[in-house]
Protein backbone atom coordinates (compact mmCIF):
# COMPACT_ATOMS: atom_id res chain seq x y z
CA UNK A 1 0.00 0.00 0.00
CA UNK A 2 1.16 3.35 -0.90
CA UNK A 3 1.66 5.97 2.07
CA UNK A 4 -0.77 8.17 1.80
CA UNK A 5 -3.68 8.89 -0.35
CA UNK A 6 -6.10 11.45 -1.38
CA UNK A 7 -9.95 11.31 -2.15
CA UNK A 8 -11.60 13.89 -3.77
CA UNK A 9 -15.45 13.67 -3.47
CA UNK A 10 -16.86 16.00 -6.71
CA UNK A 11 -18.91 16.24 -9.40
CA UNK A 12 -20.80 19.33 -11.14
CA UNK A 13 -24.02 18.94 -9.79
CA UNK A 14 -24.52 20.85 -6.51
CA UNK A 15 -26.98 19.15 -3.63
CA UNK A 16 -26.29 15.80 -5.11
CA UNK A 17 -24.49 14.65 -1.58
CA UNK A 18 -20.80 15.23 -1.76
CA UNK A 19 -20.60 16.86 1.78
CA UNK A 20 -22.73 13.81 3.33
CA UNK A 21 -20.79 11.57 1.59
CA UNK A 22 -17.49 12.97 2.29
CA UNK A 23 -18.75 12.98 6.04
CA UNK A 24 -19.85 9.55 5.63
CA UNK A 25 -16.65 8.25 4.61
CA UNK A 26 -14.77 9.89 7.09
CA UNK A 27 -16.77 8.23 9.85
CA UNK A 28 -16.13 5.01 8.00
CA UNK A 29 -12.75 5.39 8.54
CA UNK A 30 -12.42 6.42 11.24
CA UNK A 31 -14.56 3.99 13.07
CA UNK A 32 -12.03 1.32 11.37
CA UNK A 33 -9.40 3.37 13.25
CA UNK A 34 -7.81 4.89 10.49
CA UNK A 35 -6.52 8.66 11.06
CA UNK A 36 -8.29 10.84 8.62
CA UNK A 37 -7.06 14.41 7.36
CA UNK A 38 -10.23 16.53 5.80
CA UNK A 39 -9.77 19.66 3.69
CA UNK A 40 -13.19 21.43 2.99
CA UNK A 41 -12.73 23.51 0.05
CA UNK A 42 -16.14 24.12 -0.85
CA UNK A 43 -16.89 27.91 0.34
CA UNK A 44 -20.35 26.97 2.09
CA UNK A 45 -18.22 25.01 4.43
CA UNK A 46 -20.77 22.69 5.02
CA UNK A 47 -18.33 19.83 6.07
CA UNK A 48 -15.91 22.29 8.31
CA UNK A 49 -19.34 23.28 10.02
CA UNK A 50 -19.66 19.36 10.54
CA UNK A 51 -15.94 19.04 11.66
CA UNK A 52 -16.48 21.79 13.70
CA UNK A 53 -19.70 20.67 15.39
CA UNK A 54 -17.82 17.42 16.26
CA UNK A 55 -15.50 19.32 17.95
CA UNK A 56 -17.86 20.95 20.17
CA UNK A 57 -19.12 18.00 21.67
CA UNK A 58 -15.26 16.47 22.21
CA UNK A 59 -14.81 14.37 18.93
CA UNK A 60 -12.18 15.02 17.02
CA UNK A 61 -12.69 14.12 13.29
CA UNK A 62 -9.39 15.84 11.23
CA UNK A 63 -5.90 15.30 12.31
CA UNK A 64 -3.58 17.00 10.06
CA UNK A 65 -0.81 14.80 9.52
CA UNK A 66 -2.78 11.62 8.80
CA UNK A 67 -1.97 9.63 5.88
CA UNK A 68 -5.34 9.74 4.29
CA UNK A 69 -7.03 12.82 2.92
CA UNK A 70 -10.55 13.74 2.00
CA UNK A 71 -11.32 16.93 -0.06
CA UNK A 72 -14.93 18.14 -0.58
CA UNK A 73 -15.13 19.94 -3.24
CA UNK A 74 -17.49 22.80 -4.57
CA UNK A 75 -17.75 21.22 -8.51
CA UNK A 76 -15.28 20.32 -11.07
CA UNK A 77 -14.65 23.65 -12.24
CA UNK A 78 -11.67 26.26 -10.40
CA UNK A 79 -8.02 25.97 -10.42
CA UNK A 80 -7.77 24.80 -6.33
CA UNK A 81 -10.35 22.08 -7.59
CA UNK A 82 -8.84 20.69 -10.71
CA UNK A 83 -5.46 20.72 -8.80
CA UNK A 84 -7.08 18.42 -5.95
CA UNK A 85 -8.52 16.22 -8.89
CA UNK A 86 -5.52 15.49 -10.81
CA UNK A 87 -3.72 14.50 -7.21
CA UNK A 88 -6.70 12.73 -6.25
CA UNK A 89 -5.94 8.77 -6.06
CA UNK A 90 -9.87 8.54 -6.17
CA UNK A 91 -11.73 10.70 -7.55
CA UNK A 92 -15.65 10.04 -6.40
CA UNK A 93 -18.72 11.83 -7.98
CA UNK A 94 -22.15 11.28 -6.49
CA UNK A 95 -24.94 11.81 -8.45
CA UNK A 96 -28.76 11.60 -8.66
CA UNK A 97 -29.62 9.17 -11.63
CA UNK A 98 -31.92 11.96 -13.17
CA UNK A 99 -31.71 12.50 -16.74
CA UNK A 100 -30.56 16.33 -16.88
CA UNK A 101 -28.17 15.37 -13.99
CA UNK A 102 -26.59 12.48 -15.75
CA UNK A 103 -25.76 14.65 -19.09
CA UNK A 104 -23.99 16.62 -17.12
CA UNK A 105 -21.68 14.18 -15.19
CA UNK A 106 -21.57 12.07 -18.58
CA UNK A 107 -20.26 15.41 -20.48
CA UNK A 108 -17.52 16.16 -17.89
CA UNK A 109 -16.68 12.46 -17.70
CA UNK A 110 -16.24 12.41 -21.14
CA UNK A 111 -13.95 15.50 -21.11
CA UNK A 112 -11.48 14.25 -18.91
CA UNK A 113 -8.19 13.34 -19.78
CA UNK A 114 -7.98 9.03 -20.03
CA UNK A 115 -5.64 8.92 -16.94
CA UNK A 116 -8.79 11.07 -14.85
CA UNK A 117 -11.13 9.21 -16.27
CA UNK A 118 -9.19 5.89 -14.81
CA UNK A 119 -9.61 7.40 -10.97
CA UNK A 120 -13.17 8.36 -11.00
CA UNK A 121 -16.10 6.29 -9.30
CA UNK A 122 -18.83 7.26 -9.95
CA UNK A 123 -21.48 6.76 -6.58
CA UNK A 124 -25.75 6.62 -7.18
CA UNK A 125 -26.51 8.55 -4.45
CA UNK A 126 -30.42 9.24 -3.32
CA UNK A 127 -31.73 5.85 -4.55
CA UNK A 128 -35.24 4.85 -5.10
CA UNK A 129 -36.56 1.96 -6.66
CA UNK A 130 -38.01 3.67 -9.97
CA UNK A 131 -37.66 2.34 -13.83
CA UNK A 132 -36.13 6.01 -14.40
CA UNK A 133 -33.60 5.72 -11.64
CA UNK A 134 -32.42 2.30 -12.35
CA UNK A 135 -32.25 3.29 -16.32
CA UNK A 136 -30.10 6.15 -15.37
CA UNK A 137 -27.42 3.86 -13.38
CA UNK A 138 -27.11 1.59 -16.22
CA UNK A 139 -26.73 4.30 -18.71
CA UNK A 140 -23.73 5.52 -17.13
CA UNK A 141 -22.76 2.03 -16.43
CA UNK A 142 -23.02 1.96 -20.04
CA UNK A 143 -20.91 4.99 -20.67
CA UNK A 144 -18.11 3.77 -18.28
CA UNK A 145 -17.51 0.56 -20.19
CA UNK A 146 -17.34 2.15 -23.31
CA UNK A 147 -15.12 4.28 -22.49
CA UNK A 148 -12.94 0.96 -20.55
CA UNK A 149 -11.96 3.25 -17.92
CA UNK A 150 -14.21 4.74 -14.70
CA UNK A 151 -16.41 2.74 -12.58
CA UNK A 152 -19.87 3.18 -11.18
CA UNK A 153 -19.65 2.38 -7.74
CA UNK A 154 -22.69 0.77 -5.25
CA UNK A 155 -25.09 3.34 -4.18
CA UNK A 156 -27.15 4.61 -1.28
CA UNK A 157 -30.75 5.11 -0.95
CA UNK A 158 -32.28 8.43 -0.28
CA UNK A 159 -33.08 7.96 3.35
CA UNK A 160 -33.82 10.95 4.98
CA UNK A 161 -34.24 10.27 8.85
CA UNK A 162 -31.06 9.08 8.46
CA UNK A 163 -28.74 10.37 6.53
CA UNK A 164 -29.15 14.58 6.45
CA UNK A 165 -28.93 14.38 10.62
CA UNK A 166 -25.44 13.28 9.78
CA UNK A 167 -23.71 16.80 9.42
CA UNK A 168 -25.54 18.40 12.27
CA UNK A 169 -22.63 17.00 14.16
CA UNK A 170 -22.37 14.32 17.07
CA UNK A 171 -20.42 12.78 19.71
CA UNK A 172 -20.94 9.35 18.31
CA UNK A 173 -19.84 7.84 15.08
CA UNK A 174 -21.96 7.15 12.77
CA UNK A 175 -21.15 3.44 12.47
CA UNK A 176 -21.90 3.55 16.33
CA UNK A 177 -24.74 4.18 16.68
CA UNK A 178 -27.65 2.25 16.11
CA UNK A 179 -28.35 2.68 12.45
CA UNK A 180 -30.55 -0.34 10.47
CA UNK A 181 -29.64 -3.29 8.80
CA UNK A 182 -30.25 -1.75 5.48
CA UNK A 183 -28.30 1.28 6.15
CA UNK A 184 -25.31 -0.51 7.44
CA UNK A 185 -25.37 -2.93 4.42
CA UNK A 186 -25.41 -0.31 1.61
CA UNK A 187 -23.11 1.90 3.48
CA UNK A 188 -20.34 -0.93 4.33
CA UNK A 189 -21.17 -1.99 0.97
CA UNK A 190 -20.02 1.13 -0.75
CA UNK A 191 -17.31 1.89 1.32
CA UNK A 192 -15.77 -1.56 1.47
CA UNK A 193 -15.79 -1.30 -2.39
CA UNK A 194 -13.89 2.49 -2.06
CA UNK A 195 -11.44 0.76 0.23
CA UNK A 196 -10.70 -2.23 -2.15
CA UNK A 197 -9.87 0.41 -4.86
CA UNK A 198 -7.31 2.70 -2.91
CA UNK A 199 -5.02 -0.45 -1.65
CA UNK A 200 -4.90 -1.98 -5.29
N1 LIG B 1 -28.83 9.33 0.54
C1 LIG B 1 -29.46 10.41 0.99
N2 LIG B 1 -30.71 10.31 1.51
C2 LIG B 1 -31.38 11.39 1.93
N3 LIG B 1 -30.88 12.64 1.93
C3 LIG B 1 -29.64 12.81 1.44
C4 LIG B 1 -28.86 11.71 0.96
N4 LIG B 1 -27.65 12.20 0.55
C5 LIG B 1 -27.69 13.53 0.76
N5 LIG B 1 -28.87 13.90 1.30
C6 LIG B 1 -29.32 15.27 1.64
O1 LIG B 1 -29.33 16.05 0.45
C7 LIG B 1 -28.91 17.38 0.69
C8 LIG B 1 -27.67 17.69 -0.15
O2 LIG B 1 -26.60 16.87 0.30
P1 LIG B 1 -25.13 17.45 0.46
O3 LIG B 1 -25.12 18.74 1.17
O4 LIG B 1 -24.29 16.37 0.99
O5 LIG B 1 -24.81 17.67 -1.09
P2 LIG B 1 -23.62 18.49 -1.77
O6 LIG B 1 -23.41 17.85 -3.07
O7 LIG B 1 -22.47 18.55 -0.83
O8 LIG B 1 -24.28 19.90 -1.91
P3 LIG B 1 -23.56 21.30 -2.23
O9 LIG B 1 -23.40 21.32 -3.71
O10 LIG B 1 -24.54 22.30 -1.71
O11 LIG B 1 -22.25 21.29 -1.50
C9 LIG B 1 -28.63 17.45 2.19
O12 LIG B 1 -29.77 17.93 2.84
C10 LIG B 1 -28.37 16.00 2.56
O13 LIG B 1 -28.66 15.74 3.91
MG1 LIG C 1 -21.42 20.19 -0.07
Amino acid sequence: MKESFLLAVTGDKGGVGKSTIAALLAEWLLYNKYAIHIIDADPNQSTQTWIDKCREVGRVISTRDANITIVDTAGTSGSSLTKYIRQADMILVPFKPHVADLEVIVGWFLSLKEELQKRVFFIPNMLSPTKEQRAGVEELRSVVSGEGRGSVLPGLTERKAVYPPLLNGSKDNFFDSRLDKNTRAETSNLFTEVMRNLEE
